[in-house]
């Protein structure tokens, strides 16, 4: 079974994804952590978008692999673990760059299609409803509010110890929402079939309980159409 999460960056994705996981017992995807790890793989390389050339050749030689370890999200990239690397604004602005160029959008998109075969998964990203998985059994746009978005992503910064200005977050995901929403290449929207679930007002176990109640609807539909 595949449960797709799509969504603006701060509405709640990844609390989601990371409880049903837990609950449910399927494998967390998070697509975002793959752009961030190539994002910081460009940093660190000085690589110029633009030098279509370098880019293909990081691109052909760049490994990148998600795990779980003792409940923890391992993000893997050439082996090391960069987990912890890749949550700056500045690998944030450099992920939304390179998600809208072709050869990374396929690139990428063949990975998680390879990740998809380990089992059930949850997914989060921007297109895994429209695009990386169309016949995902349950699929959710979560959204908020900007101001909320950036109140939440502020909040996160300082309490990881990188002190922020709210008005600057909240420029960055602006900047950020209206590259992934406009790009040309699978932009974020929300699938014709997916439920949307709007978190301004309501908390992380509110959204979790009305989205729990729709898979668990969902399973035995799909379970009693398995059986007849
Ligand atoms: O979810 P996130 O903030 O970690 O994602 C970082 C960037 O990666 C986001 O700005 C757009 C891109 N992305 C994407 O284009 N498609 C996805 N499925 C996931 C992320």
């Amino acid at each position: 079974m595949i449960i797709a999460i799509d969504g603006p960056s701060g509405a709640g994705k990844s609390t989601l994804a990371k409880r049903l996981a837990r609950e449910l017992g399927f494998t967390y995807m998070d697509t975002g952590a793959l752009y961030r790890a190539l994002a910081l793989k460009v940093l660190r390389q000085g690589v110029d978008l633009a030098d279509d050339a370098r880019l293909a050749a990081l691109l052909g030689s760049t490994a990148i692999d998600l795990r779980e370890e003792r409940g923890k999200l391992v993000v893997l990239m050439d082996g090391q673990d960069v987990a912890g690397d890749i949550r700056t604004p500045e690998v944030s602005q450099m992920a939304s760059k390179v998600s809208a160029l072709k050869s990374v959008r396929a690139r990428l998109l063949e990975l998680q299609r390879d990740l998809g075969k380990r089992g059930s998964v949850v997914a989060e990203g921007r297109d895994i409803g429209t695009v990386v998985f169309p016949a995902a059994e349950v699929k959710i746009f979560l959204d908020a509010s900007v101001g909320e978005r950036a109140r939440r992503r502020n909040q996160e910064l300082c309490a990881d110890g990188r002190a922020a200005q709210l008005a600057e977050t909240l420029r960055e995901m602006e900047e950020r929402d209206r590259r992934d929403s406009e790009r040309d290449l699978a932009p974020l929207c929300q699938a014709a079939d997916a439920v949307r679930v709007d978190s301004s007002a309501v908390d992380a176990e509110q959204v979790a309980v009305i989205v729990l109640n729709l898979v668990n609807q969902r399973k035995a539909r799909k379970n009693y159409r398995d059986r007849s």
